[in-house]
């Protein structure tokens, strides 16, 4: 079935606040209507959890909670985290709350150590994830009727299949590209005249060397709004595929142990943030050490409880990413959360000094004269870690320009981030490329 929306604005219709009959009836909830929505389905979550999944059960007895406790949504407090670990230790099929056939889809993260981890969905909750991903599609500009062309990858990531649902729901015609063969799907863009691409950034700054390198100007493509995310990218990426493309970049995030894309989406009139879709996933910042919970405002660790999820319910979800929570703008009753720009796991510590990929994003991006395609490779030297950006030039730039950019971005990344890195600006195409989520750190740390 098709969700259908009011009006039809053009996907550039950009700057002001969406028309309350553009918008899913659930979006034009007011606050209150939406927590006495939450608390009833956050009460039945817990219920759901604890009645069908052991390891809840023995969490919530080890805490010494009961669901018939949570009365209030701050109550949720009162209750146990869950971590990858759970997941892990479940693997594969341990946290499902629902018979293996009520499963009707599997999904999982490869993770870079140990096994995978598993997450199934339920009719329903693919209808739910559908209507969420619909509703970001939307938000993000995608109207019925456009075309999307979906470069995140398919397969047991979520990405790609994520994308393609809420797309098709929308009413959108979907181009489903995958990740990879890049001289290809530039083709298909020129050729099939998209509205919508949605990729991870990193992917985006490869198809766009693509259209280059083939003589089309980006610029000039069908293209009016991405939709970027699976991993972290800063405003300074934005500027750089806004200027180079003339579309609309807007941010989507989500993870698989919650549902997939389209937790939360920036909406493309304010920019904003990402509103998160609250009525189906409730969100709360807690300290990353402490782990208590932290008012709106303030940064800390992103933890996300389902409340409406069957086949695997999850509470108090450790993401791992930082963000703060904020109220919502262009859908008032859902709070936004800031662009993630790092995760705790992605911290690099230097000499004391924490220091996220991004801060370097964000100083790479805005030098003149350089690729935005950059690596960090850790080292150790008489015993102290030591970090190096190697950074590409811009086609054939003379060795004294090369030098001046090394040293201004040396000069700003010990300014702005408090520690000193080497900077290499190496041949153009020489670092590797991104079909999907990218690699930025390189690790030649020996193990200790
Ligand atoms: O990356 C789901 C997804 C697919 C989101 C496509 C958006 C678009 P996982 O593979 O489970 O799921 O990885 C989840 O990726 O905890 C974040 O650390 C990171 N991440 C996802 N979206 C963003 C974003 C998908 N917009 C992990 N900004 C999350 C920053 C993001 N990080």
């Amino acid at each position: 079935m098709t969700t259908t929306y009011g009006g039809v604005p053009s996907a550039r219709g950009a700057g002001t606040a969406p028309a309350a009959d553009d918008l899913s009836p659930a979006e034009r909830l007011s606050v209150d209507e939406l927590r006495a929505r939450q608390l009833e389905r956050l009460q039945w979550t817990l219920r759901h959890a604890y009645e069908n999944v052991p390891l809840y059960r023995r969490k919530f007895d080890d805490a010494g909670v009961h669901p018939d406790d949570c009365r209030r949504l701050e109550d949720l407090a009162e209750f146990p985290f869950t971590t990858k670990q759970d997941l892990r230790d479940g693997y594969p099929f341990g946290m499902f709350a629902v018979p293996r056939r009520d499963v009707r889809r599997i999904h999982a993260s490869s993770g870079t150590t140990g096994k995978p981890t598993v997450v199934g969905y339920t009719e329903a909750d693919l209808d739910v994830w559908a209507e969420t991903m619909a509703r970001s599609i939307h938000a993000a500009g995608g109207r019925p009727g456009h075309t999307v062309h979906i470069s995140y990858g398919y397969g047991l990531f979520t990405g790609g299949l994520g994308a393609h649902y809420g797309a098709e729901k929308l009413g959108c015609t979907v181009v489903p590209a995958s990740g990879g063969m890049t001289a290809r799907q530039v083709q298909i863009i020129h050729d099939f005249r998209p509205e919508i691409i949605m990729v991870t950034p990193s992917y985006m700054l490869t198809l766009l060397d693509e259209f280059e390198r083939q003589g089309i100007d980006p610029r000039t493509t069908s293209l009016t709004t991405g939709i970027f995310g699976a991993e972290p990218w800063t405003e300074q990426m934005r500027r750089e595929i806004e200027g180079r493309m003339d579309i609309h970049a807007v941010d989507v995030y989500g993870l698989s142990e919650v549902m997939g894309p389209g937790v939360s989406q920036e909406c493309v009139e304010t920019k904003d943030g990402l509103h998160i879709w609250e009525d189906h996933f409730y969100p709360e910042v807690v300290d990353p050490i402490e782990g208590h919970v932290l008012p709106d405002g303030r940064t800390g660790e992103l933890l996300f409880t389902s409340l409406t999820k069957q086949a695997l319910p999850i509470i108090r979800y450790r993401t791992r990413d930082l963000t703060a929570l904020r109220p919502g703008t262009a859908r008032p009753a859902f709070r936004r959360m800031d662009k993630v720009t790092g995760r705790s796991d992605d911290m690099i510590i230097l000499r004391g000094v924490n220091v996220f990929p991004t801060q370097i994003e964000e100083i790479v991006l805005g030098t003149e004269g350089l690729a935005p395609h950059f690596q960090l490779r850790l080292s150790r030297k008489n015993r102290m870690d030591h970090m190096t950006v190697l950074v590409e030039a811009l086609g054939d730039t003379a060795a004294d320009r090369r030098a001046a950019a090394a040293a201004d971005i040396a000069l700003r990344v010990k300014d702005g981030v408090g520690v000193s890195v080497d900077v290499e600006v190496v041949d153009s195409e020489s670092l590797e490329r991104s079909v999907g989520k990218i690699r930025r750190v390189i690790d030649e740390r020996p193990k200790d």
